[in-house]
């Protein structure tokens, strides 16, 4: 039988050779998924069964082939919360945990303590969820039009007892934002690649699913739609709140500015790169 460490060294190398530059903590993620341990490799003489041996080179295989670790363990962690991953959602991004950071700067700053919440194309239900988790009397709906994901939101509403509407809905469909009015917040990381970044997309990507990526030729068509038809169902001084991708930020200001949105500010990621907005409907303005 082999022992944990011998196992540990032999898939770390093998991933590697595949030109995984994450090869160690991505063996390692792998080793405690396996043996539900934090520091599986305290024990590292420890004979590995031959079923999580079996295991443990399938998903390894898996992984050598650019399957991305997150749909191999089915699950990851966002804002510190765990969440269910199928590749049927997108994979949760820390960039994405701007986005929530700016609906709770928000929250602070205009005191609201039970605001109402829509996160519009909703995914894994990771920003719905988190924000609930984080404003215990918000009132928070996820919209989203795959029914697939629809499961997914709810199991993970459930994993992190928190009580969320989910909503199985076109979010540019306009019957259905027809009767929607006096939301406080509404926050949205829509599809935003491009024709030609869908063309090109890094191997680990084209796992995840086309309808959670791809944003019309110039990828920007969910911000035209959202924010044209949305507008009117924000309270008047409430908020709308994008993430879009490189290089996005000056079209999605403008498609803001034309809306007559005010207050625009542009934030960064962790790496440094203008990632998300948020921006007031006016106090005064007629809809
Ligand atoms: C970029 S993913 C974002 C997922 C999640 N909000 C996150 O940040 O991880 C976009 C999501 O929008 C959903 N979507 C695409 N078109 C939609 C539409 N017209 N109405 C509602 N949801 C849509 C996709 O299924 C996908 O789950």
């Amino acid at each position: 039988m082999v022992s944990r460490k011998e196992l540990y060294n032999e898939c770390a190398d093998m991933l590697k050779n595949y030109g995984n530059p994450n090869a160690e903590f991505d063996t390692l993620c792998i080793f405690q998924d396996i043996f539900d341990e934090k520091n599986p490799l305290f024990r590292p003489m420890e004979a590995v069964s031959q079923e999580n041996e079996k295991t443990i080179r399938e998903y390894v295989k898996k992984r050598s082939e650019g399957y991305p670790l997150q749909y191999i363990l089915g699950k990851w962690e966002f804002y510190g919360y765990n969440f269910r991953i199928s590749p049927d959602v997108l994979i949760p991004r820390p960039d994405t945990e701007v986005l929530v950071e700016n609906v709770l700067e928000i929250c602070r700053k205009e005191g609201k303590i039970s605001p109402v919440i829509y996160d519009l194309c909703s995914g894994s239900g990771c920003i719905a969820v988190t924000l609930k988790k984080e404003i215990p009397s918000a009132e928070v709906y996820a919209v989203e039009i795959s029914q697939k994901a629809v499961d997914i939101i709810k199991q993970n509403s459930a994993l992190n007892n928190a009580d969320i509407n989910i909503i199985n809905s076109n979010v540019i469909d306009p019957e259905f934002t027809e009767n929607l009015k006096d939301i406080d917040i509404i926050v949205c990381n829509p599809p935003y690649l491009t024709q030609e970044d869908m063309d090109t997309l890094q191997k680990e990507v084209t796992f995840e699913p086309e309808l959670a990526l791809f944003g019309g030729a110039d990828g920007l068509s969910f911000y035209r739609e959202i924010t044209a038809q949305w507008k009117k169902c924000l309270k008047k001084g409430g908020y709308l709140c994008y993430e879009f991708g490189y290089d996005q930020h000056e079209d999605v200001k403008n498609i803001l500015v034309e809306n007559k949105f005010e207050n625009i500010k542009l934030t960064r990621d962790l790496a440094g790169i203008i990632r998300t907005v948020t921006a007031q409907k006016p106090i005064k303005q007629e809809d």
